[in-house]
C-alpha cells in the first residue's frame, strides 16, 4: 500500500528543482564590462516543481501580471526549447524576496533550468544547468554578466567574471577559513535591472574615460577583497565593500534610502556596508557582520525587513 502510493507520488511529480538567491559582496555592474565580482548564495530561493502534462508549460501565479508574466514566459519558453521540451508543467515557489537585487531572475533560471532538465532525462551537472539558465537570464537583463545565474548554479562563493562577448566565464570558488556573515535589509521596491543597466550603459558610452576609470577600481576592490576572504582579513573586505558603495553611488547607482541604510549598519557595528545587485531607486543593503543577528533583531522590531545569511566558512550555530 505504501509502496503503491509512493510510486503514484513519484509518478505525479517528476521532478524538483532549486535555485538559491545570491548578493553581491563586491563588483555589480563592473562585472557586465568584464571586471570580476565576488558574489555568494543565500539560504532562501526559488523551487519548482514538475508534473507530468501534454505539452511544456510554465503555471504562473495570477499575481503576475503584464508584462512581468509575457517576460516569464518567454523566458521560460527559451529554457524550454533549449531542453527539447519535455512534457511536463512546471510550478514556482519563492521564499526569496524578488525584485529586490537578490538574484530572483538568476535563481528563476537556475530552479526552471533544473525541472526542465530533468523531466527531460538530461543531465542536471552544474554546467549542463547554467548553460540553460544562460537562456532564461538574455530574455530578463538583456545584456546579463552571468554571474547572477553561475552563483546560483554552484550554490558557492565565488569570484567571477566574463570578458563582454565571450560566453566563457571564469570562475573561482572562494574558500574562508571564518564565517562570512551578512545581514541583508530590504530597502524598497526598485526599477528593474535592465532599465539601471541600460542607463548606466549610455553614461558610460558618452563618458567612456571617466566611467572606465570608476570599472577598474570596482574590478580591483573585488580582487583584493578575494584574497582578505581567502586570509581571513574580514576588516579589510568589509573596508573594499564600503569604498565600493561609494563608488556606486558615483555611478549614480544609489539613493538616498539606500545610502541612509549603508551608515545606518555601520552605526550598528558592521565591518563594512553596501547596496547589492543593480541598485538605482531601491533594492537591497548589505552589512558585513561577525555576527548579524543582534542587529536583525534590532532593526526587526523597528519594522525593518532583513534577515541574517552566513556565505561561507565554517558553519556556526
Ligand atoms: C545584478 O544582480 C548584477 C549586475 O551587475 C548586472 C549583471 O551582472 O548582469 C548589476
Amino acid at each position: 500500500m505504501r509502496g503503491s502510493r509512493a510510486r503514484s507520488e513519484q509518478a505525479a511529480n517528476v521532478a524538483t528543482g532549486f535555485g538559491p538567491g545570491k548578493v553581491i559582496l563586491l563588483g555589480e555592474h563592473g562585472v557586465v564590462y568584464g571586471h570580476p565580482a565576488i558574489a555568494g548564495p543565500l539560504s532562501v530561493g526559488v523551487r519548482t516543481r514538475g508534473r507530468p502534462a501534454n505539452r511544456c508549460k510554465l503555471e504562473v501565479s495570477e499575481d503576475v501580471v503584464g508584462a512581468r508574466r509575457q517576460q516569464l514566459l518567454r523566458a521560460f519558453d527559451r529554457a524550454a526549447a533549449a531542453c527539447g521540451r519535455p512534457e511536463v508543467s512546471v510550478k514556482l515557489e519563492s521564499d526569496l524576496p524578488m525584485s529586490m537585487g537578490l538574484g530572483s531572475s538568476g535563481a528563476v533560471a537556475v530552479a526552471c533550468a533544473r525541472v526542465l532538465l530533468s523531466a527531460a532525462g538530461r543531465s542536471t551537472s552544474p554546467k549542463a544547468v547554467m548553460e540553460v539558465a544562460f537562456e532564461m537570464e538574455r530574455e530578463f537583463h538583456g545584456t546579463p554578466s552571468g554571474l547572477d545565474h553561475t552563483c546560483s548554479g554552484m550554490g558557492e562563493l565565488i569570484l567571477y567574471s566574463r570578458k563582454p562577448g565571450s560566453e566563457t566565464p571564469t570562475v573561482r570558488r572562494l574558500k574562508s577559513p571564518r564565517p562570512l556573515k551578512v545581514l541583508v535589509v530590504l530597502v524598497g521596491e526598485r526599477s528593474p535591472t535592465k532599465l539601471t543597466v541600460a542607463g548606466l550603459r549610455a553614461r558610460q558610452a558618452r563618458w567612456p574615460e571617466r566611467y572606465s576609470r570608476l570599472f577598474d577600481e570596482i574590478g580591483r576592490l573585488a580582487r583584493e577583497g578575494a584574497k582578505a576572504i581567502e586570509k581571513g582579513d574580514l576588516e579589510a573586505l568589509g573596508d573594499a565593500m564600503t569604498v565600493n558603495h561609494g563608488l556606486l553611488s558615483a555611478l549614480q547607482l544609489s539613493s538616498p534610502n539606500l545610502d541612509e541604510m549603508v551608515h545606518r549598519l555601520r552605526q550598528m557595528g558592521a565591518l563594512g556596508a553596501k547596496l547589492t545587485g543593480a541598485g538605482g531607486d531601491g533594492g537591497a543593503v548589505i552589512g558585513l557582520f561577525l555576527e548579524p543577528e543582534p542587529a536583525v533583531a534590532q532593526l526587526t522590531k523597528m519594522g525593518v525587513r532583513c534577515f541574517g545569511s552566513q556565505l561561507a566558512g565554517p558553519k556556526t550555530l
